[in-house]
């Protein structure tokens, strides 16, 4: 299987695999291999907290010609897998060292291939559609081959489901959490999320608090539209993920100047299921309360892409982080992410860790603080 993630998250999401018992087999930017069968996708799909797909590899072939390619998928047996019921839709990428193969052509020079046997075998074939609203199949040209993989996730893992509403620039959902688990966060310490949003850290930190499996909220995924589909092993790893969700036992703070965005967080905290776990304030960056001990104030500020505030107005705001961050910290730790790549050094604190990770085309860095509190 390849499973992929955004950029600087694949250190985060080999850890995630380990821990739910994957021996990572190789890891590449953007994706982590591991082996495993169709059913350990279902699981994955389910639990994994900062991964975008899981693509499970059916079949490999060389890439010579036109002819490859269609061959190599229509001698496939796809009226096995795919429904006449369930909409396909196939997207296909080149790795960067390829050239002269558009992706589009090889998305449709593989489709072609697939509904002409199905139209074969079984008199019919599926419609195909650009959305990924039924089976979904991925086709990978790199090395001078090419890697057939049915995507089992479809609309990646990192909308959940519970962010229907959001503020200018929101984190992505799997990046919230990849954030947390990179600083070494385990849901056992206070966790406050001033500059909140719509709410997208404090309510992945709710997540990994209460042990609720980030899946447990989506409607579907791309593998129940596979024919033979387990429906009651789903139906059982999702009860089994149910009993798995524990009191949240620490205080999570989520705080913002806008009372529009505090009302956004908490909607979508009640409908990933966290509201009461979360304690939600209207308050500018210094008046956030922050219980201890050793806290995780955790943030994500403006800075200037999309939403504008003046070069000047942002460099004093980093500044107050900066300030806010040494104030409180009381043994916790501290931990930003920012666009703003120059900026990112005007906290005036000691540094204890800088990564770089990609929120969407976006590159951010990442800074960790360790904060051991007023001086
Ligand atoms: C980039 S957004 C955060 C996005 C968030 N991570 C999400 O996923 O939706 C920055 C937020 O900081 C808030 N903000 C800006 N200046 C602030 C201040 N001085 N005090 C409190 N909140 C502030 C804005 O209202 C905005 O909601």
């Amino acid at each position: 299987m390849a499973v992929t993630c955004a950029r600087g998250l694949e250190g985060v999401l080999r850890s995630e695999l380990e821990g739910l018992g994957f021996a990572p087999a190789g890891e590449a930017p953007t994706v982590v291999e591991v082996c495993g069968t169709l059913r350990d996708c279902m699981r994955l799909n389910l639990w994994l907290r900062t991964a975008h797909r899981v693509l499970w590899l059916w079949k490999e072939f060389p890439a010579r010609s036109a002819e490859d390619l269609y061959r190599g998928v229509a001698g496939l047996p796809w009226e096995e897998v795919l429904r006449l019921d369930q909409p396909l839709n196939v997207r296909a990428a080149n790795q960067a060292d390829e050239e002269g193969v558009s992706t589009a052509w090889m998305a449709l020079k593989c489709k072609d291939a697939i509904v002409d046997r199905m139209r074969v075998r079984l008199g019919r074939r599926p419609d195909s559609g650009s959305t990924p609203k039924g089976a979904c199949v991925f086709l990978l040209r790199s090395a001078g081959r090419f890697r057939l993989y049915l995507d089992t996730t479809g609309v990646p893992l990192s909308f959940r489901g519970y962010r229907q509403e959001s503020v200018e620039a929101p984190l992505r959902e799997s990046l919230a959490a990849g954030l947390l688990l990179a600083s070494g966060w385990t849901g056992r310490t206070p966790l406050v999320n001033p500059m909140c949003g719509s709410g997208t850290i404090a309510i992945e930190g709710a997540g990994i608090a209460s042990r609720r499996a980030p899946g447990l909220q989506r409607s579907r995924f791309a593998f129940t539209s596979l024919r033979g589909f387990p429906r009651e092993e789903w139906e059982q790893l999702r009860e089994a993920a149910r009993r798995e969700v524990r009191p949240i036992r620490i205080p999570i703070v989520a705080a913002d100047w806008s009372r529009e965005a505090v009302e956004i967080a908490r909607r979508n905290a009640r409908r990933a299921g966290v509201e009461n776990a979360i304690r939600f304030e209207v308050a500018e960056l210094d008046a956030t309360p922050v219980p201890g001990p050793r806290p995780w104030i955790v943030l994500n500020p403006e800075y200037g892409h999309r939403t504008r505030p003046s070069a000047e107005e942002l460099e004093e705001l980093y500044h107050r982080i900066g300030q806010f961050l040494r104030r409180h910290g009381q043994g916790g730790r501290g931990v930003i992410i920012t666009g703003h790549l120059a900026l990112s050094r005007r906290f005036g604190l000691k540094l204890a860790r800088k990564w770089t990770v990609f929120n969407g085309p976006i590159e951010c860095r990442v800074v960790e603080f360790e904060l051991s509190g007023p001086e």
